[in-house]
Formats: structure tokens, sequence, C-alpha cells
């Protein structure tokens, strides 16, 4: 299975910084929004992965990132020359994916509580599956229309009349056949090659699996200054009652055991002085 982040995007909700840097690199409490979704793939057990944003930022992930050797892992950039939809992920991301499946989560979109519903999609998909967790604003998502027995009936995106409180969350699990489907996606009329359009081409193959997020799983979408404050304060009370970091990265690879304690030892050293590194020091040492 194979990682792609979606970190581009015009981002015009976040103006003015939107001209300067992407979204993904501002903080959520200590860390920069990016490390959320970096995390969840990780914790899903994805080690090769692909960062797909625009020209300006790429260089910043780079930096962030490198090739992520240092956790265990490897990762790849690709420049989206535009935002042109969601499902360009795969067309650019074509040889990355090779004849592998692959999971795309969206730079801005946090999951936090129990992942077990990712672990399964990942254990259990054939076709597609994505997941429907139950919003106030459904109208501003790709909105599942369930039958009696909890069977999808449709997707559509950004209903004005939404058939359900079920938003998709940019969490999707795909087979190969992903890359093909893209590839002959026409423009919607906004332009973009639309996310919901592949998952409708598996709903209509019987392909797609939709499983629900229960209540205890926080999703949090940060495309709004709001959002972003509302995600930094979420975080910020949690891990300062906790005394545990949330998507703190090196941390999840030495847990994942991607990375040796000596190899976790070396990057803890190459940090600078600061709370982040306090923190990592205390997990080698087993102080909790
Ligand atoms: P959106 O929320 O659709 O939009 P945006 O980030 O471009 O911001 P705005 O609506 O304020 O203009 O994007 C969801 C995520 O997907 C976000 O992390 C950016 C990313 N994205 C891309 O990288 N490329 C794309 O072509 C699109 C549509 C989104």
């Amino acid at each position: 299975m194979k990682g792609i982040i979606l970190a581009g995007g015009s981002g015009s909700r976040m103006y003015p910084i939107s001209q300067v840097y992407s979204k993904q690199l501002t903080l959520i409490y200590d860390k920069p929004l990016i490390y959320y979704p970096l995390s969840v793939l990780m914790l899903g057990g994805i080690k090769e992965i692909l960062i797909i944003s625009n020209e300006e930022t790429i260089p910043y992930y780079h930096k962030l990132f490198k090739d992520g050797s240092h956790l265990g892992l490897s990762i790849e950039y690709v420049v989206q020359a535009a935002p042109n939809g969601i499902a360009e992920a795969f067309i650019l991301g074509d040889k990355f994916i090779g004849s592998d499946s692959v999971t795309l989560i969206l730079g801005d979109n946090i999951f936090y509580g129990n992942l077990d519903f990712f672990y399964q999609g990942i254990e259990h998909n054939s076709g597609a599956t994505v997941f429907g967790y139950r919003v106030n604003d459904p109208e501003r998502y790709g909105v599942v229309e369930f039958d009696k027995n909890g069977k999808a009936l449709s997707i559509e995106e950004k209903p004005q009349n939404p058939k359900s409180k079920f938003a998709v969350p940019g969490l999707y699990i795909y087979n190969n056949e992903v890359v093909k489907i893209s590839k002959n996606l026409k423009p919607s009329p906004r332009g973009e090659l639309e996310i919901t359009d592949v998952n409708n081409t598996y709903l209509n193959k019987g392909e797609l699996r939709v499983e629900k997020i229960g209540r205890g799983v926080a999703w949090l979408d940060t495309g709004t200054p709001e959002a972003l404050l509302q995600a930094s304060n979420f975080f910020g009370t949690i891990e300062d009652r906790q005394g545990l970091k949330v998507a703190c990265i090196e941390e999840i690879a030495y847990y994942m055991n991607f990375i040796s304690k000596e190899q976790f030892e070396k990057v803890i050293h190459q940090m600078p002085k600061c709370q982040y590194k306090n923190y990592l020091e205390n997990i080698l040492t087993g102080v909790e």
C-alpha cells in the first residue's frame, strides 16, 4: 500500500497568508498541519509516501521531511502545477503508485481517536473504501446517501439539499484501478477532476465500500482560520492534559518500529534545545 498526501490547493480561504505559503505548513498548536495527515498514514503502516503540492511549497516540505529515511520512510515529491482537483493526485502519482493500491489523504484533514476504521479499511479493501462521518454542515462536502441497511446509494458533491448528514472525509483507499479511472475523468463544471466522480465510478461498479466512522473519532478539516484555531485549541488541550503529543512523527516512527532505538536517538540529537526535543528524550528513556 502506497500513500499520497495532497497538500497543494489554492487556499483562498486562508488569504492573505496563502499568498506566501500553503496552509499545510501552518502550525496546529505545536507542529505543522501536514504532520497530522502524515501521522495517520504512518499509523496505517504506510511507509512509501508521495507528497503533492505546488511548485513554491515543495522545497519547504522537502526541507521538513527530506527523503524520509530518518523516519524509516521513503518520501517522494511531485508538483501539481495548478489545483486541478483531488483526483489529479492519481495521474500525477501514476509512476509512484506503480502496480500497488493507494491511500490518499488530504493535507488539511486531521483524524484523532481510535483509527481502527482506517486499519480495517486498509485490511479489507478490494475496490475502493471511503468513509462517512456525521457533520453539521454536509453541504460543504461529498455527501453519502444510505439505504435502510446502511448500503451507500449515492455520493453527491456539495449538494444544496444533502440526502444525509454523512460527509466523505479526505481519506480514501483504492486498488490500482484508480489510476485508470482518474485518467478517464472529465473536469467538472467547476473545472476540477473530482474525487466524487472517482468514488461514483467504483459505486456504479458495485466496488465501493462506505464505512461509517463513529462519533468517538474527531475528523477536523482545517480549511479556514476559524477551523485552524479550533484545531490548535483542541490539540493544545489534549496534549497539555495528557502530557502526550498527537501526530509526533518521530515518536510514531519509533513506536511503529520503522526506526531503531539508535536511529531515534540520532534524530533527537539533531534537534535544537526545545520542548519538542525534551518530549522525545522522555520517550527514549521511558520516562512517561
Ligand atoms: P480544498 O479545501 O478543496 O481547497 P483549498 O485548500 O484549495 O482551499 P480553498 O478552498 O480555501 O481555496 O482542498 C482540500 C485539500 O486538498 C487541501 O489540503 C488542498 C488539497 N488540494 C490540492 O492539493 N490540490 C487540488 O487540486 C485540490 C482541489 C485540493
